[in-house]
């Protein structure tokens, strides 16, 4: 014993596809890495075993007199109990919609929440789009402001929540898809609360890494962040919002009687699920939820910490590198969202992939507003760049990269990732050349001793700036 204690993180839990080797320009096949967790999760082993063991019973759902319709309708149900009780509810006060993501999720809660044109939704410059578009369409909304660092307090949002007039609904997310951060939900919660304002929670970055926040009153997220990539999510909220009115989705399976001048709407949920519900969706994110409860809460936060200590740290040290977001002292998800001085961030992100196998997101993250002012735009820089998109030229769209790790990462991954940046931050000349393509903003490498990567991958582009 050298008496030096070492610390031994929880073991990672493998996912399907970790490991598959991809080409690069040098004519070297590489096991890709996944630094790209906080967009898409690829599925648990345990998700895919219980698809696959649920196909043979596959069947149409709620509407079925055979055995596999009920079987099938169980398999559903259960799911849905899965996520009311991975979401902490018990199903009589709330119910859970089973939907396509949380983007969807939000855009039904903004429809049922019948709010007008005069209400006030107070939410932050934080917010993913999907947690500000819908709320903007159908109300005002009275955003709080971030610092430089990309992070708001308890002060900001009571502010907001105290300023004329009294808002109707507090929509948060849960944390950030870019910077990690993590606002302090919990009292959040309790400052809307006291002021009886509910608050409704985006959920799509937090599910996978931290418990869903018990007390708030709606809660929404994904299935394909948190290793159920078949196409399922969530809407949690009190029943009582979903009892009366006309439902998000009209159509079958959310009546009970329609005549041509009438419709009599069915109980919800069912009547907030009109058409084919997405039961192997729903089915992978019920077994999802049984992986994470099996691994639990505590070795899950542990590795994330562990991970996203190592990432923000090494990136910031990095000369040439900026790490957007807060300080590398304060905790957040392992997502870390950096710049390369001089170097356009999708040459960053194609040299990651061709040259070393490493997938990283980059461009603006579907969250403009707070992607701008991490990066300290002003609005005329803002306005020059958005004429050029509209004349359809994105080779100067501002952006960053972003970095984002999930359940199966290593402190391997990290340093990997970590080494592969230092290389290009150090200046190493490009194996090859790339070219951009104007159009989407992309880079490609050219030539090389490779198979080239198939053309028909430029037309669908790989930034996320059109987010
Ligand atoms: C914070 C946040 N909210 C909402 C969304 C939207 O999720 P989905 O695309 O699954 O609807 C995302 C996706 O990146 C996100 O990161």
């Amino acid at each position: 014993m050298t008496g030096v204690e070492l610390h031994r993180g929880p073991p990672p839990v493998p996912l399907v596809g970790d490991g598959e080797r991809v080409p690069c320009v040098d004519g070297e096949q590489r096991p890709y890495l996944s630094c790209d967790a906080a967009a898409s999760t690829p599925a648990f082993g345990h998700v895919l075993e219980r698809v696959e063991a649920f196909m043979p019973w596959y069947s149409s759902i709620h509407r079925g007199a055979g055995y596999k319709s009920q079987r099938a309708t169980e398999a559903y149900e259960e799911a849905r109990a899965a996520t009311l009780r991975f979401a902490g509810r018990s199903g009589e006060r709330d119910l859970a919609i089973i939907c396509r993501n949380t983007t969807e999720a939000i855009n039904h809660l903004a429809y049922r929440l019948r709010l007008s044109a005069t209400d006030v939704v107070v939410t932050t410059v934080v917010e993913h789009h999907a947690n500000m578009l819908p709320w903007s369409r159908v109300a005002r909304c009275r955003y709080v402001e971030c610092a430089k660092d990309g992070t708001f307090d308890l002060a900001d949002v009571e502010a907001a929540l105290d300023a004329g007039p009294p808002p109707r609904l507090l929509a948060v997310t849960g944390a950030s898809n870019i910077t990690g951060f993590l606002p302090p939900l919990d009292e959040l919660i309790d400052a809307a609360h006291r002021r009886g304002v509910p608050v409704a929670v985006d959920a799509a970055q937090l599910a996978p890494h931290r418990p869903l926040p018990r007390e708030a009153d709606y809660v929404a997220w994904s299935g394909h962040k948190m290793y159920a990539p078949f196409g399922a999510g969530v809407l949690v909220g009190p029943r009582a919002l979903f009892a009366d009115g006309d439902p998000f989705l009209a159509g079958g399976g959310a009546v009970d009687l329609v005549d041509l001048d009438e419709v009599v709407w069915t109980d919800p949920p069912d009547r907030e699920e009109a058409g084919s519900p997405n039961v192997v969706g729903a089915v992978a994110l019920g077994a999802a939820i049984e992986q994470m409860e099996a691994v639990g809460w505590e070795a899950i936060v542990a590795h994330d910490r562990e991970i996203a200590a190592g990432l923000r740290s090494a990136l910031d040290h990095m000369a040439g590198v900026r790490l957007l977001g807060p300080d590398v002292s304060t905790e957040t998800l392992p997502v870390a969202t950096f710049e390369i001085e001089g170097m356009p961030h999708s040459l960053v992100a194609a040299r990651l992939s061709a040259e070393h196998a490493i997938g990283v997101r980059h461009g603006c993250f579907c969250a403009h507003p707070y992607l701008m002012r991490l990066l300290g735009l002003g609005q005329a820089e803002v306005e020059a760049f958005r004429n050029e998109v509209r004349r359809g030229d994105r080779s100067r769209m501002p952006g960053a990269v972003r970095a984002s790790f999930g359940i199966n990462a290593t402190q391997g991954d990290v340093d990997r990732l970590v080494s592969a940046v230092a290389e290009l931050a150090s200046g190493s000349p490009a194996p090859v050349a790339y070219l951009q393509d104007p159009r989407t903003g992309d880079y490609w490498p050219e030539g090389g001793a490779g198979p080239s990567w198939p053309g028909a991958f430029r037309d669908h582009g790989s930034t996320c700036s059109p987010g």
